[in-house]
């Protein structure tokens, strides 16, 4: 008990308000898709902790793996020095990204990855000459709570106290059915009237805004006109990337390749925080001048951790495995059943799937507040029943670590449904 007096006492969770929330619930163990809590009660983590958990938890072959790296080498500065974790990492990264993706520079999280891209289009820009300091970002994206990431996120209830001190972001809205067209106008409208240095998105699947998912046609048609002004583009694959979507990357749908990518949560596979920015050689030759001052003033103490490195390393073994690609694809079969017999429930407005992630998005009248009363009923009966998801108002994702199992999967899909005649 004392022992949790400190937890409420001196901790302080994300996203939380402290006076009203319930206790945090004390996880001590997991294994695969499973986590269990101090007195026992097992939960299956459906949305493997924040997208971060594919390959499931406590993962022996990531912990020896990781193991071996820390008692040869924890970690070493890389400013001025490289490490062979890094350069493999490089070796095995660069092949399954766009083609036209060279170059990687390394941070700590999804947010850092993308204030990375964001500085470096800046820069680029800067570096050539020109001042451009506007961005462009879909409407309700989100990419992270630094100040440049949030400044291109737009859900509000992320962003709205710090809304006067953030820079110049211009919003387009996500070019679902029956948008593009809007979509390309409005983008057109921006082009030529601001100062654009970069068009930031989501590719395919909007994460935390609620699985919301689009075309990857309707994209490439936003990346190639981006393209035809000199305006970088940035995919933002912290929650797409590593398998998420059915494919390795989001960008893998696309005809067009970004010049950026951002890629972090499954890169470790939940093991140790690290994120990568990639860019076109392009991007890189615009820093590489004699003038110190056209360098990327950028970096943090833990750039390119080997321990990180070797966990990532490990994470696309893993991910490239036979078995991993096969529960990837039975998942995704898993959810396309479900989808088939419910796609008509009364109570159900909308059923969206692509590779691991599905979104039920639940008919309901009036609005549907990120944190409303439905969002935290159902909350509260899934981890009642067990099961780890976090609805977005009215929509209930499923994004799982790959390693679950079908009866799991079953588990969920069969508690969602009486959440839906409980609640809706
Ligand atoms: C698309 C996207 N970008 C960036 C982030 C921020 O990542 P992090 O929480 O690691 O800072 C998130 C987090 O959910 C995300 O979904």
């Amino acid at each position: 008990m004392i022992f949790y007096n400190i937890d409420k006492n001196h901790l302080w969770h994300p996203y939380t308000q402290h006076k009203t929330a319930e206790p945090p619930i004390c996880i001590v163990r997991g294994k695969g898709a499973l986590l269990w809590d101090k007195d026992g009660k097992e939960y299956i983590d459906a949305i493997a902790s924040w997208w971060v958990n594919p390959f499931g938890h406590a993962n022996e072959y990531l912990a020896e793996k990781i193991h071996e790296q820390l008692i040869t080498l924890e970690h070493v500065l890389f400013g001025g020095f490289t490490h062979t974790p890094a350069i493999k990492l490089a070796k095995k990264l660069l092949p399954l990204l766009p083609d036209n993706q060279q170059r990687l520079f390394f941070s700590d999280n999804g947010s850092t990855a993308v204030e990375v891209a964001i500085k470096m289009a800046f820069q680029y820009h800067l570096n050539k000459g020109q001042k451009r300091t506007v961005l462009i970002a879909f409407e309700d994206a989100f990419h992270g709570d630094t100040f440049g990431a949030m400044a291109v996120s737009g859900i509000g209830l992320f962003t709205q106290a710090f809304e006067e001190r953030l820079i110049e972001v211009v919003r387009i809205p996500i070019p679902k059915k029956g948008m593009e067209k809007e979509c390309i106008e409005k983008l057109t409208e921006i082009l030529n009237s601001k100062d654009v240095a970069a068009f930031i998105f989501e590719p395919l699947v909007q994460g935390a805004a609620g699985m919301q998912m689009y075309a990857p046609e309707a994209l490439d048609k936003l990346i190639a006109l981006c393209k035809s002004r000199q305006v970088l583009t940035i995919a933002d694959e912290v929650m797409t990337g590593f398998g998420k979507t059915g494919k390795n990357f989001a960008c893998d749908y696309l005809a067009e390749q970004p010049d950026m990518m951002c890629l972090s949560k499954a890169l470790t596979g939940g093991t140790i925080p690290m994120s990568i920015t990639t860019t076109s050689e392009n991007i890189f030759e615009a820093f590489y001048d004699d003038d110190i001052n056209k360098a990327l003033f950028h970096g943090h103490s833990f750039t390119a951790n080997p321990t990180g490195c070797a966990a990532a390393l490990a994470s696309i073994e893993l991910l490239l495995s036979i078995p991993m690609q096969q529960n990837i694809a039975r998942i995704n079969t898993c959810h396309q059943t479900f989808k088939q017999i419910h796609d008509n429930h009364s109570k159900i407005s909308e059923i969206r799937i692509l590779g691991v992630i599905m979104a039920v998005e639940l008919k309901t009248e009036g609005e549907n507040s990120y944190y409303g009363e439905l969002r935290n009923n159902l909350y509260q009966f899934f981890i009642d029943n067990g099961i780890i998801l976090r609805p977005v108002g009215n929509i209930v994702y499923v994004l799982p670590p790959y390693v679950i199992t079908n009866k799991s999967l079953q588990k969920i899909y069969d508690t969602i449904l009486l959440a839906i005649e409980k609640f809706v």
